[in-house]
């Protein structure tokens, strides 16, 4: 399609106030409510105080018209009242010595006498020559008294004396009294305005602080019990509702730790009930399938000598049978053996911790030659009990297994030290075991699904009050980290001791 220049222009127009919009409304929503209110409100007040301050404005004008034109009526009837009954010169001449000095207390007006000859009296304020209503009162803005000064207003009121003028009395509008007068009406009221104004914001900061900082802590708990710390509580705010919220919050958090420690608790019954379960077998595969087996191996050994005097083609058949008795025996020699190994690790206890991890790592570089496999153990002791060294053989087992199973990794790494912990006075504090098992291959999608292995790596950790994580950075790699207390009980330590005391 062609547009022509204007067709695009007003298109371009037409985009570009839904997007100006758009961005608006983003940057809007994008402060907190608290921010939002508070410019809400100051908005609201502002648009509000403007009005009423032009309304303000103007009624000041009114009032100063007011006022100057009820002194400018009140200042001439008086002037032709008193002319009107003057008899005399000297009369006249005294009136116009003290008519000044009578007037000198009303407000709003100047009164000026210019004599038949031109000659022109004492004035009571200024010098004559300065026209009144231009006399700005000091200290009101210019703009002010521009929007609230009332048009030049005078009057002259003739004095005569048998018909004969012998002086005119000026009476002109004095406004600057009445508006610095209107002026520091005006200011107190926006000061006031300002302080109460300010006194709100701070209120409705500190209220909507009270009512929104609960709301944001709510959220944070919210989040960390979604990730599984179900040991999260809140405080309960001042606010009644967001007390109430709260409160259920922490009796929803609580029920969630019952049912996780049940959880945790079933699952680790299962673990040691699987354990157990896995010794026994493993022990009746080793007492029970392996001397029966050598049983067969001699019994068909002795067959076979048996057989050997027989005629040639029967102690033939015999021989060929045997032997396949002998291969079907070592084959379920090497099942067992290999059964044996996935049930419990026979060396567990024999051989030293790092033996058996490597041992472990070997097995598994053995049966998968594509994948490289890094062993790295760092200051382990001999042994830290069965219990840890368990848990640990069978989280890299499992670690390993999920690896090769669910992402295709080029390289596994196996990282297992026995680190010291110092404490802030560099004395150290406690030891533990950090095990680390990473992979290169897709990673784990959020959310991470549930799976038996998992739940039960966990389980194990925690029931050895450890700590596990897991990080799938999908698309590419999966990193286990699991820390376990070194701690061993004085008995482990004592038996650790007489098993590989030769070797220590
Ligand atoms: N190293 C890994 N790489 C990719 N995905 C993994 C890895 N470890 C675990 N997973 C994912 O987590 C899920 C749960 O694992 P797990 O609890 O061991 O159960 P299972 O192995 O029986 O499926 C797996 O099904 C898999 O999708
Ligand atoms: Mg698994």
């Amino acid at each position: 399609m062609i547009l022509t220049a204007s067709e695009s222009e007003s298109k371009g127009g037409a985009e570009l106030l839904p997007s100006l919009i758009k961005r608006l409304q983003n940057l809007w929503y994008r402060r907190p409510v608290r921010t939002q209110i508070l410019i809400a409100f100051l908005a609201v007040t502002v648009v509000t105080s403007l009005f009423a301050c032009f309304l303000k404005v103007l009624d000041a004008g009114n009032r100063t018209r007011i006022e100057m034109r009820a002194s400018m009526d009140l200042a001439e009837s008086f002037v032709r009242e008193t002319a009107r009954s003057l008899l005399n010169e000297t009369e006249a001449r005294n009136l116009l010595q003290t008519l000044e000095a009578q007037l000198k207390h009303l407000r709003h007006v100047r009164i000026e006498v210019v004599r038949a000859n031109g000659e022109r009296g004492p004035s009571k304020n200024r010098p004559p020559q300065e026209p009144s209503n231009e006399r700005e009162p000091a200290s009101v803005p210019r703009w002010f008294i521009e929007m609230v000064r009332p048009p030049a207003n005078r009057f002259n009121v003739p004095i005569r004396v048998e018909n004969q003028p012998i002086a005119t009395v000026l009476i002109q509008g004095e406004p600057s009294d009445e508006i610095a007068e209107v002026w520091n009406d005006y200011r107190t009221m926006l000061l006031l305005w300002i302080g109460t104004n300010l006194l709100m914001l701070s209120a409705l900061y500190v209220v909507l602080g009270r009512i929104l900082d609960p709301l944001v802590g709510l959220a944070g708990a919210m989040k960390r019990l979604e990730h599984g710390h179900s040991a999260v509580r809140v405080e309960p705010p001042k606010v009644r509702e967001l007390r109430m919220i709260a409160d259920h919050f922490n009796q929803l958090a609580a029920a969630l730790d019952a049912v996780n420690a049940e959880n945790s608790r079933l699952c680790r019954d299962l673990i040691t009930v699987q354990e157990e379960e896995r010794r026994q077998i493993a022990s009746e595969l080793h007492d029970e399938v392996g001397p029966c087996l050598f049983g067969i191996m001699v019994n068909a050994s002795s067959i076979e000598q048996y057989a050997q005097p027989l005629p040639e083609k029967i102690s033939s058949e015999i021989a060929s049978r045997i032997s396949e008795i002998r291969t079907i025996s070592d084959r379920l020699k090497s099942i067992n053996r290999r059964l044996l190994k996935k049930l419990r690790p026979i060396a567990l206890g024999r051989i030293t911790l790092k033996e058996l991890i490597t041992k472990l790592s070997t097995e598994f570089e053995l049966r998968h030659p594509n994948i490289r496999f890094s062993t790295i153990t760092n200051d382990l002791q001999l042994s830290y009990g069965e219990s840890i060294d368990l848990t640990i053989y069978r989280c890299i087992q499992e670690g390993i297994t999920n690896a090769l199973r669910h992402a295709n990794p080029k390289n596994i790494v196996v990282q297992l030290a026995h680190e010291t912990i110092t404490g802030p006075d560099g004395e150290a504090a406690y030891s533990q075991i950090s095990l680390n098992i990473r992979d290169d291959g897709e990673g784990i999608r959020d959310p991470a699904p549930n799976g038996f292995g998992l739940a039960t790596m966990r389980e194990r950790v925690r029931a050895l009050n450890g700590t596990f994580s897991l990080s799938g950075n999908w698309p590419s790699g999966t990193a286990i980290d699991i820390t376990v207390p070194a701690g061993r009980s004085t008995g482990e330590k004592r038996l650790a001791a007489e098993f590989f005391g030769n070797r220590a």
